[in-house]
């Protein structure tokens, strides 16, 4: 594939000039590494809702001119995102908060008696919402290869009952950044007649998402890892189990008509389609932003986006394979580091000797480096990684309460996309090798549950 330079830049974004201060009193540019917990916003996004804002109306409730406007953008938002997901005739696009909310709304609406399956080393929002009344859930081991999926859920969904089944899959860990092999996955599920609900939370903000191509019959991904921070996200897919359902809040927007009957009750008819799940005044903004986002990418060229990317993943990996002290986590590759599964910019290791909370609160507090550290939301994932079960997860987000020098019981992750600079990737490997030469510059201590730096230097 030949790409043009122009087209491998990074994209403009939010916050890339920001100064942040070291614990040494000096300042930096900061090294926004933590993209698939939030991507910076990309400039052309805050462009678009700048020039809107001054436009900004009611949505489907108002008889004025900007109110109409508003109701018109909202609904070409949707068209967008329609295209940027290339849906099939007749799928539809429901605006939610983000995946977590998708994937719960979609739970809500499964037939009762649906079995659902899915791996138990998935993000909680995939893992999670499926635990209610009326639904059964098998959770399927950790597979170590792409074939050890397909046959695991081949050997599952062989033995289901004939009733209404769904199968749920990420597209791209948000741990290790491995893709799932996802079409492959669907077909699976499909000759047994379950269906299937991608979670591309991490995969929309760096692949191109087909629904018709991959064939999966939901999607699900959020705003706010998608360059468009304005709280929205998206379900989109196939229409009938969810104008079947109950809506997932009960209120304006929802209803057809809701009359007084003779004996004093209240009869509802509700909507069909996305109206029917999108009670309340909704987010025009979020949505407005998520199309601004889906127009973006689309105009940079996934082709050009990815090749940039995995020239950033080369160098990144190159560089830890020269750090023995590393070990990159991998759910499919035996030899982590060389295993041609791809991935998207994710990574998560741990360094030999280090608490991954201090390593991480170094990487801040020293070189301005923004990573994360923890559990990331999937424990099980991480722990079959880290090949333990030794400690109580700590929440979500938070890392593990303990000391520098203390074994580590999470990990520390690396995440960046099309707002990345080169100088950051580099800057991150430098402050990976001095740290594990040199150890930390400064003390650190507990405080929170986090590791903070003292304003003292190490002795
Ligand atoms: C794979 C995956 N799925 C779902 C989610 C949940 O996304 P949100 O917090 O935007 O609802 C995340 C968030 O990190 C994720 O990485």
């Amino acid at each position: 594939m030949s790409v043009t330079t122009d087209l491998c830049a990074p994209l403009a974004v939010l916050g890339h000039d920001v100064q942040v201060p070291l614990v040494n009193g000096e300042k930096v540019a900061y090294a926004a590494l933590d993209y698939a917990a939030s991507s910076p916003a990309l400039q052309r996004v805050w462009d678009d809702v700048a020039a809107y804002a001054p436009y900004y109306g009611s949505v489907h409730r108002g008889a004025g001119y900007l109110s109409q406007l508003s109701t018109d953008l909202f609904e070409q938002s949707r068209r967008t995102v329609e295209e940027f997901l290339d849906l099939r005739e007749g799928d539809q696009v429901v605006f939610t908060r983000a995946t977590t909310d998708s994937l719960n709304l979609l739970a809500g609406a499964l037939p009762a008696g649906t079995e659902v399956f899915v791996f138990e080393t998935e993000h909680h929002a995939s893992l999670l919402p499926w635990r209610r009344d009326g639904l059964t859930v098998s959770y399927l081991r950790a597979p170590r290869s792409h074939a050890e999926a397909v046959a695991a859920l081949d050997t599952a969904l062989a033995g289901a009952g004939e009733g209404p089944k769904l199968f749920c899959v990420t597209g791209a860990s948000n741990v290790t950044g491995e893709l799932w092999p996802v079409a492959e996955l669907t077909r699976t599920a499909h000759r047994y007649g379950a269906r299937v609900v991608l979670d591309a939370a991490q995969l929309a903000p760096h692949h191109r998402v087909s629904v018709r191509e991959l064939d999966v019959d939901w999607v699900a991904f959020s705003g706010h890892k998608l360059y468009a921070p304005f709280g929205s996200g998206v379900l989109a897919g196939r229409r009938d189990w969810l104008d079947a359902a109950e809506p997932y809040l009960a209120g304006g927007g929802a209803t057809r008509t809701v009359a007084r009957e003779a004996d004093g009750s209240v009869a509802v008819e509700w909507n069909s389609g996305p109206a029917r799940h999108e009670a309340g005044s909704p987010n025009v903004i979020g949505a407005y932003a998520i199309a601004a986002a889906c127009r973006a990418l689309s105009e940079a060229g996934f082709d050009a986006l990815e090749a940039r990317e995995q020239q950033l993943i080369a160098r990144l990996k190159a560089g830890l394979a020269e750090i023995p002290e590393v070990k990159v986590l991998s759910l499919f590759g035996d030899t982590p580091l060389l295993t041609d599964v791809a991935r998207v910019g994710v990574l998560s290791f741990v360094v030999q000797g280090w608490n991954s909370s201090h390593f991480s609160a170094a990487l801040s507090a020293e070189y301005g480096i923004g990573v994360r550290d923890g559990l990331f939301c999937a424990h099980p994932l991480v722990r079959t990684l880290l090949g333990g079960e030794e400690a109580p997860p700590s929440e979500c987000g938070a890392p593990e309460a303990s000391l520098p020098g203390e074994r580590s019981l999470n990990a520390i992750r690396v995440s960046f996309g099309a707002g990345t600079p080169d100088e950051h990737v580099d800057r991150f490997l430098t402050a990976v090798r001095e740290l594990v030469t040199d150890g930390a510059a400064w003390s650190y201590r507990s405080e929170g549950g986090r590791c903070v730096a003292d304003t003292r230097r190490a002795a």
